[in-house]
């Protein structure tokens, strides 16, 4: 089935024009039960829709759209364990790893959640060791730091957690994170630590991610040149592996005592839940890990049985997807007025854009409309001295999240009043903006006469009509945080499902992979025959430059004009 051959995808496409030339402010006058009419609340939050740009008969035909698409067909078969990742002949069960999904889904012919079980028991076994201080490195000392190499969705959702809870800290065992492989960083973090004390948790769903394993090959030598002992010693004292190639991470030479494992139903966008969960459970303690489990769990329960019409996932998803398919706009921004929740938009950016940034529809055609959002975004205040100029004054129309919480996550006082404010004041700017007659009354009431108030009104206009979305969480805790994630995580299927995409897969990144892997060796070697001529040319400048390093110690090589 082509859904835009359908009679509800053109009926939107009309509705869409049709609302480009309405404003917010006239949709809320003629509907005085609007914000009631387009919120939902949860356990954890309100979600407020209402400052979008929709009425009451598109929001019944986006959830038509998400009926004629089969949205709760998908949605069964996800909780029913099918292989919806057909393009790699998987089911999707993450939510398993919380509890999410019925008790007797199996993945061939092994009980899941027995499996899940027995590996979170493992989990917590082992945080109540490292936090006891019953695990020592070389010399005898307990550890006080473990660092997490690993990348994407290895290490994105475990560092986004941990800075997010970090009102929920537990234990004395820092937490420190190297993903890039540019050396520099893992520099950065071993300058600061004690080879004696820190041990290395090796993230990798496939444990040969490139930059990973360069990493922890780079851990091992640093490790050994502070011990002067031998690489087995080392890796089976301080080295963890989570991984679903749990034989790659044993080849590699850590015990398998110490190698926690997932599965390959989990997306590496998905697995926070899973064992990739650990350094969550080391920073904040095992129960709070739990908890944020619990409160995901909470948020599939809802999925699952939710009416389409009051199903926060789906309310997402079809927003989503009314503004990137249906609006023209491509853009999504992500905007936390929580401190605590910075990295959410880079969290949500692998796990949104990996997901449906795709062009091919699940029957093999390309697609003719836009798929999902280029995700973006920072804490609101920060990006107020910042990107929000673009927000309100550019042509292009960039709907966003707005993302607070009720009770503040510290005691200092008269802040976080200002916090909610400047939310709530930036949401009502964006959807109401300030016409040219307001600018006029307020300039003369600033005492400027006429020539200078015509001179300046045009650009002090704002043009108002920006949609948002607000999530105000109660506050933001382990719960809640499982919650929110959760919500994201169905927003993503729900809409791939609308676009007819696969939103599990991710073939897109291993192109790069590929060819970065053939390029290494030929900045060594300059054999450059088959490489177009852009990057012969930059290969042949980074050859220069290093060669000139070499002759002339630390000074670069001039670039020649
Ligand atoms: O960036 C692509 C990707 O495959 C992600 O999906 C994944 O989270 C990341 O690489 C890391 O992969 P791995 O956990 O296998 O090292």
């Amino acid at each position: 089935m082509n859904i835009t051959q359908s009679s509800i995808w053109q009926a939107l496409q009309s509705q869409a024009q049709a609302m480009k030339q309405r404003q917010l402010r006239e949709l809320f006058a003629e509907d005085p039960q609007r914000a009631a009419h387009f919120s939902l609340e949860l356990p954890h939050f309100l979600l407020d829709f209402s400052k979008n740009q929709l009425d009451r008969d598109i929001l019944s035909n986006l959830v038509q759209l998400a009926r004629e698409t089969d949205v709760e067909g998908w949605r069964a078969d996800m909780f029913a364990g099918a292989p919806i990742n057909a393009t790699e002949g998987r089911p999707v069960l993450h939510p398993a790893l919380r509890g999410g999904m019925p008790d007797d889904v199996a993945f061939e012919n092994t009980s899941v959640k027995d499996a899940v079980a027995g590996e979170l028991q493992r989990l917590k076994e082992f945080v109540v060791l490292l936090h006891n201080g019953d695990l020592v490195g070389y010399s005898g000392k307990r550890i006080t730091d473990v660092v997490n190499l690993g990348v994407g969705g290895s290490h994105l959702g475990p560092q986004m957690a941990i800075e997010a809870l970090r009102a929920h800290r537990k234990g004395d065992v820092a937490v420190h994170f190297v993903s890039n492989v540019d050396g520099a960083q893992l520099k950065d973090v071993l300058v600061g630590l004690d080879a004696e004390s820190t041990m290395f948790v090796v993230s990798s769903k496939t444990f040969t991610t490139s930059e990973t394993m360069t990493n922890a090959r780079s851990a091992l030598a640093w490790l050994q040149d502070a011990s002067g002992l031998d690489a087995a010693q080392l890796l089976s004292q301080q080295f963890v592996a989570v991984t679903a190639s749990p034989d790659r991470a044993e080849r590699f030479g850590v015990l398998p005592e110490r190698v926690f494992r997932f599965w390959d139903w989990v997306g590496g966008r998905f697995s926070l839940w899973s064992a990739i969960g650990l350094p969550i459970a080391i920073a904040c303690g095992f129960e709070n890990f739990r908890a944020l489990l619990d409160g995901a769990a909470g948020m599939d329960l809802h999925f699952r049985e939710a009416e389409l019409e009051s199903n926060a996932p789906v309310i997402m998803a079809l927003l989503s997807t009314w503004y990137c398919t249906f609006m023209g706009y491509p853009a999504h921004a992500v905007l936390p007025y929580e401190q605590a929740l910075h990295m959410l938009p880079a969290y949500l950016q692998q796990a949104d854009m990996e997901s449906n940034g795709k062009s091919t529809t699940r029957d093999g055609r390309q697609v003719d409309y836009a798929t999902g959002p280029l995700i973006w975004g920072q804490t609101g205040i920060n990006g107020q001295h910042a990107f929000y100029q673009y927000l309100h004054q550019s042509p292009e129309v960039v709907p966003a999240d707005f993302i607070g919480s009720v009770a503040p996550g510290h005691d200092l006082k008269g802040h976080h009043e200002i916090l909610m404010a400047n939310m709530l004041a930036q949401s009502q700017a964006l959807m109401n903006g300030v016409s040219a007659e307001e600018v006029g009354r307020e300039l003369a009431a600033k005492g400027l006469g006429g020539a200078e108030i015509k001179r300046l009104t045009p650009f002090k206009v704002h043009r108002g009509g920006k949609p948002s979305t607000t999530i105000l969480l109660k506050e933001l805790s382990p719960r809640s945080l499982g919650a929110l994630i959760a919500l994201y995580e169905h927003k993503i299927f729900v809409q791939g499902v609308i676009l007819q995409i696969f939103s599990f897969d991710q073939w897109g990144v291993e192109l790069g992979k590929g060819l970065a892997a053939g390029l290494e060796p030929k900045l060594a070697s300059g054999d450059l025959r088959s490489e177009d001529g852009s990057t012969a040319q930059l290969i042949e400048f980074y050859r220069r430059v290093t060669a000139g390093e070499a002759k002339a110690g630390s000074e670069p090589a001039k670039a020649e004009a």
